[in-house]
């Protein structure tokens, strides 16, 4: 975790404003999470608002322990209870059906709900001093890159946001890993912070993904984790030749350069190296992202890492970010 961390008052604050129906900034070790009381659906729906996020679409409840999973949900099968023992506190988010105590609020109209348990010592300590569940999607505007740290969600919500726990910069820096355990088999919805190999190697059995596709196909992968830059993939080994090119046409090209290529001197706006190793890219990735905004930068050249490990959920969001925008 980062060097900050939120006093016991400041915890206890926070706790009073999520039963006031507010909402609060809350660091887990994925990314921050804008949280509201789970069963208050006023509270709930202001996180839509604040967001612009689309009230169909559903968030993840985030509770104190494992133990407490049976106040949430009902007909948990035995794998959902084995991949809690394993993973609980961390980056894994179980789809589930709900239990009466969730609104329908919270699950954008679904019979199902996302549950996890944070493993973030300040987002813990909230849980318990709060007592409840707490909704929280990413502490970002609809469609935007995921904050990392107390001042990116600031610097996103403003006054949108009622009290920001600062819990330093994010560990893993994206997103959890989503299993829905209501079908026969275990499915992967969205790659994160839990790799599909661990995932695989407890459950003793492979896991199926969502198809990806190297091609993008129009409206396939709708923009999402976006940064204002458009980000264009290009092939690892033309990333410095795009890179280029682009510059030379005008543009203010930033460039998530590889390892491969760390002596390469690109005539690019901005320059970011990309850290060999793939824990380190994942915590780095949305902070690269906005800093290549904040620096100028209009065009992101950037290609996918190998998609293993954690490498999978990295080259998801990077797919996500160069999707087709809206047009509005
Ligand atoms: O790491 C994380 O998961 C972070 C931190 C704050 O915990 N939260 C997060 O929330 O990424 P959000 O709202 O940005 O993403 C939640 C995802 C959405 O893609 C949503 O569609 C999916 O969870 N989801 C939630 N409930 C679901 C359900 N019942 N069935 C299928 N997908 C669901
Ligand atoms: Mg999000």
């Amino acid at each position: 975790m980062g060097t900050v961390t939120a006093s016991a008052s400041e915890i206890e604050k926070a706790a009073e404003v999520l039963r006031a129906g507010g909402l609060v900034g809350v660091p887990t070790e994925t990314v921050y999470g804008l949280g509201a009381d789970a069963e208050n659906p006023v509270a709930v729906s202001r996180i839509f608002q604040v967001k612009g996020r689309p009230s169909s679409h559903p968030l993840i409840v985030h509770i104190g322990s494992a133990e407490q999973l049976d106040e949430w949900v009902r007909d948990v099968p035995a794998s959902a209870r084995l991949l809690a023992r394993h993973f609980w506190p961390g980056p894994l988010t179980l789809v589930l059906h709900r239990g009466p105590r969730v609104p329908l609020e919270a699950t954008g109209g679904l019979e199902t709900v996302a549950v996890r348990v944070p493993d973030h010592p300040v987002a813990l300590a909230l849980l318990s001093a709060f007592g409840g569940g707490v909704t929280a999607p990413s502490a970002n505007r609809f469609g935007q890159v995921s904050p990392t740290t107390a001042s990116d969600v600031r610097a996103e919500l403003g006054d949108g946001v009622d009290f920001v726990l600062d819990g330093g910069s994010c560990e893993v820096g994206v997103e959890s890993t989503i299993v829905d355990v209501t079908g026969e088999m275990p499915t992967i919805l969205r790659p994160g912070g839990v790799t599909r190999e661990d995932l695989e190697a407890v459950l003793g059995y492979p896991l199926t993904v969502p198809a990806v596709s190297r091609v993008r196909v129009p409206g396939q992968h709708p923009s999402h984790y976006a940064p204002s830059a458009r980000v264009v993939l290009v092939e690892p080994e033309k990333i410095v030749d795009e890179a280029e090119a682009a510059q030379e046409l005008g543009h203010r090209v930033g460039v998530f350069l590889p390892a491969s290529f760390a002596d390469a001197e690109v005539k690019a706006h901005a320059v970011v190296p990309v850290p060999r190793s793939s824990a380190a890219y994942a915590r780095g990735l949305y902070g690269f992202l906005r800093e290549l905004d904040q620096k100028g930068c209009d065009l992101i050249v950037v290609s996918l890492p190998p998609e293993e490990g954690l490498g999978l959920a990295i080259a998801n969001r990077l797919r996500r970010a160069a999707g087709p925008r809206p047009t509005v």
